[in-house]
């Protein structure tokens, strides 16, 4: 029987590390990264449509700027899925947008893995989880890993992925810029500063990875890093001073995450979140801050 309506939650990611390799042949780069899933999410609610009907809506914060025709992730998404699957059935998708817009957050690819655990539930099209995964890599590099959810280590151009053992919570504090910044302006900056010499293959340094299991949160402070950063902090020069505002505030770690330009502090509870998050505020070196924590599953059903 089709269901009448589904609500899909999806995560925030940030990239604890992030290795990047030069540019390879099809102009993507090859990484070295660990996603982590944060408890900051957008819902995607996917209700039944006329045949090959595909709408979108969007509400909460930062709507201005999603678009809202067929170049949205969640609608191709829909749309690949409809394909693979021979559904003629249509769907009116709302999303709720939680995470900020083009910050490093892959909230557009939380919403095309949401909207396609949507869409299966909707149509019951009877794909396998394995199957959304293959089309999730289609539609993006950081959709599979919305899907997936949890800690893990992603290779390929980020949607090979393998879990990390990761012991305990881990709380963060985002400090959100107003604007977002272009992943292929930053990929192009990191070429362009590289190309010069040869870049050795990325990996995760084995210490972040023993940080990670024995829950050594100063280690996990300390080996966080993103080749990624520098462009981003040339390119908005704001994001070096917001760096070091939240490493003073006592921050156990700093970093931009992805390609930017939401900067990620890693603390040692709650309560230190909420105090930095506001510092970090009153300290004018922020738009938005924000607390959250991690791991969070991968994109799942909430209500049907
Ligand atoms: O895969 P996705 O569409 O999310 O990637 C957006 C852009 O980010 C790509 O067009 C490319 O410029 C850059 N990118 C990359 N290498 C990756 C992932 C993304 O160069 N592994």
């Amino acid at each position: 029987m089709r269901q009448g309506r589904v609500v899909v939650r999806a995560p925030a990611k940030i990239n604890i590390y992030l290795g990047v390799s030069g540019p390879r042949r099809d102009g993507y780069h090859d990484l070295a990264t660990v996603f982590h899933a944060l408890d900051l999410s957008d819902d995607v609610v996917a209700e039944p449509a006329d045949p090959g009907q595909v709408s979108l809506s969007v509400t909460g914060e930062h709507t201005g700027e999603v678009p809202t025709d067929e170049s949205n992730l969640a609608v191709r998404a829909a749309r690949a899925l409809a394909r693979y699957a021979g559904v003629d059935a249509g769907v009116r998708l709302t999303l709720v947008k939680r995470i900020p817009v083009a910050g490093g957050l892959a909230g557009g690819s939380a919403d095309a893995a949401a909207t396609l655990v949507a869409c299966d539930a909707l149509w019951q099209t009877g794909c396998g989880r394995a199957e959304l995964a293959m089309l999730a890599a289609r539609l993006g590099s950081d959709v599979p890993f919305a899907l997936h959810g949890g800690t893990a280590l992603g290779s390929g151009r980020g949607e090979c992925l393998a879990p990390v053992m990761a012991r305990g919570r881990l709380h963060w504090v985002l400090a959100v810029s107003a604007e977002g910044l272009s992943t292929p302006v930053v990929y192009a900056g990191l070429d362009a500063d590289r190309s010069a010499h040869e870049v050795p293959p990325p990996e995760v340094p084995g210490a972040l990875l023993t940080a990670l299991r024995n829950a050594d949160l100063p280690a996990v402070g300390v080996h966080m890093a993103n080749d990624l950063q520098p462009v981003a902090c040339r390119l908005r020069p704001a994001l070096a001073r917001t760096l070091a505002t939240g490493r003073d505030l006592g921050a156990l770690g700093a970093l931009v995450s992805g390609s930017g330009p939401t900067v990620v502090f890693l603390v040692p509870d709650e309560r230190t979140a909420e105090g930095l998050a506001d510092d970090l505020v009153d300290a004018g070196v922020c738009h938005q801050a924000l607390a959250a924590t991690g791991p969070a599953a991968g994109a799942r059903v909430v209500a049907s």
